[in-house]
């Protein structure tokens, strides 16, 4: 995606500036985004230089962006990707917005929420906005080496490893909200109870669990998607090269086999089943473990 070798002997240029002359330094980055919209490299260095033209200073919220961030590649190469950095960014404000209106209709608005866990949170695409709202009271959880320091680091959040054991993970405590934003899609469902179990545990008393599943709509009349009797498959390949394809690909299901496996793991049914209510085919799935 991005040619960031081109721009080398710019990058060093500019590097080498930033301390005697930080405006012609933010020049040059400048100059490198506007022919590579998706160096990192330059757009970090813009915020580390507090320079007017840095996205945070329009946004209001962090903007650092992780190298090692697979969403952003992910995102970054997509077909609606023209400026790969802001809509990466911006696609957490989608997220964000998202969220407000499946809470609302929950009846618990995030805005008044205690504590917030993220869990799958990577490296931060949507954390950064949310502790805007949530000030002191998100939490977040991956697996990717270096997610949970760059959390901590860059957005102030309690930040602790998962494990791709689900009974292995040790949660600091419980939360208001455990929102999980596109994992069960990637795993296998022969895990998907364990996993349920497990989140669910981590639900404090009147609080809820929110995760998503591809809609089943979406996988057949957009995708093309055939389900055979199981109504279930799995494609090993997912947007991460950094994590193991038959561990983590693109779990896909129908309605109903979701619905059994909620009630399987859990012994209830969900609150609430939001179709389509992230991105374009993410339902949204809410889970009131006590009831
Ligand atoms: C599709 S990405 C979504 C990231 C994030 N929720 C977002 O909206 O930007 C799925 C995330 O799940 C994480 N993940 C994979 N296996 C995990 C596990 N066992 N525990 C926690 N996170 C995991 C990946 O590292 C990745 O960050």
């Amino acid at each position: 995606m991005s040619a960031a070798s081109a721009f080398d002997d710019d990058i060093r240029r500019a590097r080498a500036l930033e301390q005697a002359n930080p405006a012609e330094a933010g020049r040059i980055y400048m100059s490198v985004l506007e022919q590579d919209p998706a160096n990192i490299e330059a757009s970090n260095a813009l915020e580390r230089l507090n320079d007017p033209h840095r996205y945070s200073s329009w946004m209001r919220i962090n903007c650092v962006i992780d190298p090692r961030d697979d969403i952003f590649r992910f995102i970054g190469t997509g077909p609606y990707s023209h400026n790969p950095i802001r809509e990466y960014l911006s696609d957490g404000w989608r997220t964000l917005s998202e969220l407000m209106v499946v809470m609302d209709k929950l009846d618990q608005p995030l805005t008044r929420v205690s504590s917030f866990l993220e869990f799958a949170s990577g490296f931060g695409r949507f954390t950064r906005h949310l502790v805007k709202v949530l000030p002191g009271r998100v939490a977040c959880s991956d697996v990717m080496p270096g997610s949970m320091e760059f959390a901590r680091e860059q957005f102030g959040v309690e930040a602790f490893y998962s494990s791709f054991e689900p009974e292995q993970i040790e949660f600091p405590r419980r939360y208001e909200v455990v929102f999980v934003l596109s994992l069960l899609t990637h795993l296998p469902i022969e895990v998907w109870g364990r996993w349920l179990k497990v989140l669910a545990g981590a639900v404090a008393p009147g609080g809820v669990l929110i995760f998503t599943v591809h809609n089943e709509e979406v996988l057949r009349d957009q995708l093309g998607v055939k389900f055979d009797e199981t109504g279930y498959s799995f494609l090993p390949s997912s947007e991460s090269p950094s994590l193991e394809a038959s561990q983590y690909g693109t779990s896909l299901a129908t309605a109903q086999v979701v619905a059994e496996q909620v009630r399987q793991a859990l012994g209830t049914d969900p609150v609430l089943w939001e179709e389509c209510a992230f991105w374009v085919g993410h339902d949204a799935i809410a889970i009131r473990p006590h009831g």
